[in-house]
């Protein structure tokens, strides 16, 4: 007989990640996805319940409050979803004796930098999003006995809302785009996070590397505005009908949420960890690219 195949518990299905993730686990293991109709990480009670049903061998919290700008307005539900929600997912996963797999990101970062962010820097977030998201890492460090959180940055996907998409439908709309030139960082895709992901679990669902915080986003950096040319590039299409992407700077474009201005991740230990290189930005867009011409 062959060993019981783990089994994981999914939050955020129809997330970015959370969709990358249940894919890429599918097939050795027993996944239990839920979106927020089956858990409601704004519920405290519902969190504790779900997790006693399913008793999970591994948590891979990949739902979030995302909305960065819309949190400015809503802080309390954004902190009960990313500050609260992983101190009870992380204690349930301690009374099930399983581990949890958290993800947070760049904006726990000031953006004042100009090398890439190590682990330990000195976190100091600019933004309501980036306030609850430190809350909740902090507490899946504090709490969980077995643990990864990995910080990312800049995720995008062949499906769901994200810069990519917002992009390419523009450019079908418009003249001209006018894109932000002076926010530097890393664009993710998100199957780099579910590989890197995968890459620290073993058949039974353990964890393969140590506890702690990881940086996992793409290698290189570059700026929205370059990226969006990248997109166009990488994804021709003749029916566009923007014929320019013009640079602006973030004061040209005010959002209610301060963006951090550098927010580069150094990926120096989750490649020592995992003895994998993590693809650069550019690479990871060629795939995102295959990926949506398969799908479009
Ligand atoms: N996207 C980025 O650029 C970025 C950058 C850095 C870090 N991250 C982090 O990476 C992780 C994955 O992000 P993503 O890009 O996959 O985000 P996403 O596509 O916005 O997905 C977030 C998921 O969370 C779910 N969700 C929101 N509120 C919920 C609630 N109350 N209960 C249960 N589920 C809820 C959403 O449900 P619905 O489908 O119903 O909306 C959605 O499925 C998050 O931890 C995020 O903070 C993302």
């Amino acid at each position: 007989m062959g060993a019981t195949p783990p089994r994981i518990l999914i939050t955020g299905k129809n997330g970015q990640l959370g969709w990358a993730l249940a894919r890429s686990f599918g097939a050795n293991a027993e996944v239990h996805a839920l979106d927020r109709n089956g858990l409601n990480l704004a519920d405290t009670d519902a969190i504790r319940r779900c997790c006693r049903e399913i008793k999970p061998t591994l948590i891979l919290n990949a739902a979030a409050y995302t909305a960065v700008d819309r949190a400015e307005q809503e802080p309390e539900l954004a902190m009960q979803i990313n500050g609260q929600a992983p101190r009870v997912l992380a204690e349930e996963a301690n009374r099930l004796d399983a581990a949890i797999i958290h993800y947070s990101t760049d904006y726990v970062f000031a953006g004042d930098a100009t090398e890439a962010y190590l682990e330990d820097d000195p976190t100091a977030p600019q933004n309501i999003y980036g306030k609850t998201k430190l809350v909740g890492e902090q507490a899946v460090c504090e709490v969980a006995d077995r643990f990864l959180v990995y910080r990312t940055s800049w995720v995008y996907a062949a499906r769901r809302q994200n810069f990519l998409l917002t992009m390419l439908r523009l450019a079908m709309e418009r003249d001209e785009l006018r894109v932000v030139a002076d926010q530097i960082g890393s664009p993710t895709w998100v199957e780099t996070l579910a590989d890197f992901t995968h890459a620290a679990v073993d058949a039974q669902g353990h964890l393969t590397i140590a506890d702690g915080i990881y940086h996992v986003s793409a290698n290189g950096r570059t700026s929205w505005h370059a990226f969006a040319e990248a997109i166009f590039a990488a994804i021709p299409d003749p029916r566009r009908t923007a014929k320019r992407v013009v640079p602006i700077s973030t004061a040209d474009f005010p959002t209610p949420a301060k963006r951090p201005a550098f927010s580069v991740l150094s990926n120096q230990k989750i490649e020592f960890a995992t003895k994998r290189r993590v693809p650069d930005w550019q690479e990871q867009l060629a795939g995102c690219a295959a990926d949506y011409a398969q799908n479009a």
